[in-house]
């Protein structure tokens, strides 16, 4: 495990470097529940980064479960899965929307790699550092914290908690950012209300979490936002066409258009990525 972890090490180290020096801000999107809307939201989030200007690739991580392709309504003919067998580069596997985003699909065979989930962090580490002509990579993950999650999130600069006002999603919610604070994987949460009705449920909610957070745990969450609850949102899903494309002028489309901005404002060009030394200990931690 050692020896893996710091092969891992030396992957996240060289990968650092490169989005460093080109400047690649990469989100984590994270929940502990599933169901809550981290797939609507990377989609959605991708295609307003667009928007503004910037040129965007989303990552469906959702290992066995990918369906960012079905939300954007495109086709999808290859997957990691095929750069995993040999048969493609990681160019072939980029898949083109109408709206700007790129996207580059997990494929439901994924499941089968579950067990060389060490060697598939590894892989898609190393074919990241080839990816370029992108400012932002939004990762789309599964619900919960799995090894492969963790890989992830280290890897990226944020991570972006997406959460209902559900009690249940709330504590699910809270789990992950235990874990998170637990095995050192970041020092900072931004945390996403999705699915409120007024603006005072998303702030609410955000406090109950803080409270807890701020109890029993030493890290910071921030609150990034809070998306309407949209019945526009399903329509959209109905007519898998993004429903910042359908109904730019709706209540979730708004609320989009808002973090979209915040996360712009917030100068998210200058580099957050852990130190060599950080990540090394963390790996260690982690896997070692
Ligand atoms: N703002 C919203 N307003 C109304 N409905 C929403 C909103 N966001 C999400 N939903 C509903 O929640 C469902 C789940 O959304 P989504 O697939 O994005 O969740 P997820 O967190 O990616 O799920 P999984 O954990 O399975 O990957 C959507 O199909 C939609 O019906
Ligand atoms: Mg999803």
């Amino acid at each position: 495990m050692i020896d893996q972890a710091s092969n891992l090490r030396k992957i996240i180290d060289e990968n650092s470097k490169e989005t460093e020096k080109k400047n690649i801000k990469i989100y984590s999107v994270l929940s502990g529940k599933g169901g809550v809307g981290k797939t609507n939201f990377s989609v959605n989030l991708g295609i307003k980064f667009t928007q503004k200007g910037k040129r965007v690739l989303i990552i469906d991580a959702d290992v066995g479960m990918t369906n960012a392709n079905i939300v954007l309504g495109i086709p999808i003919r290859t997957n990691l899965f095929d750069l995993i067998k040999g048969n493609k580069t990681v160019g072939e596997i980029i898949t083109k929307s109408p709206y700007g985003v790129d996207l580059i699909s997990g494929g439901s065979e994924l499941l089968e790699m579950e067990k060389l989930n060490f060697e598939k962090q590894k892989w898609v580490l190393e074919n990241l550092r080839h990816l370029e002509n992108y400012d932002i990579i939004i990762i789309d993950n599964g619900a919960g914290m799995t090894k492969q999650t963790i890989s992830f999130s280290l890897l990226s600069d944020e991570i972006i908690l997406i959460t209902t006002p559900e009690p249940t999603a709330l504590t699910d919610a809270y789990r992950v950012i235990k874990v998170i604070s637990n095995n050192n994987i970041k020092d900072k949460v931004k945390v996403i209300i999705n699915q409120v009705d007024s603006k005072s449920t998303g702030d609410d909610t955000f406090n109950k979490l803080l409270m807890t957070v701020n109890t029993f745990l030493d890290i910071s969450i921030e609150n990034t936002g809070y998306i309407y609850s949209d019945i526009r949102v399903n329509k959209a899903i109905m007519d898998q066409n993004p429903f910042v494309i359908k109904y730019p002028n709706s209540l979730a489309s708004e609320s989009i258009e808002n973090i979209c901005s915040k996360l712009i404002d917030e100068n998210i060009f200058i580099k957050n990525i852990s130190n060599a030394k950080e990540l090394r200990n963390k790996i260690y931690r982690i896997f070692g």
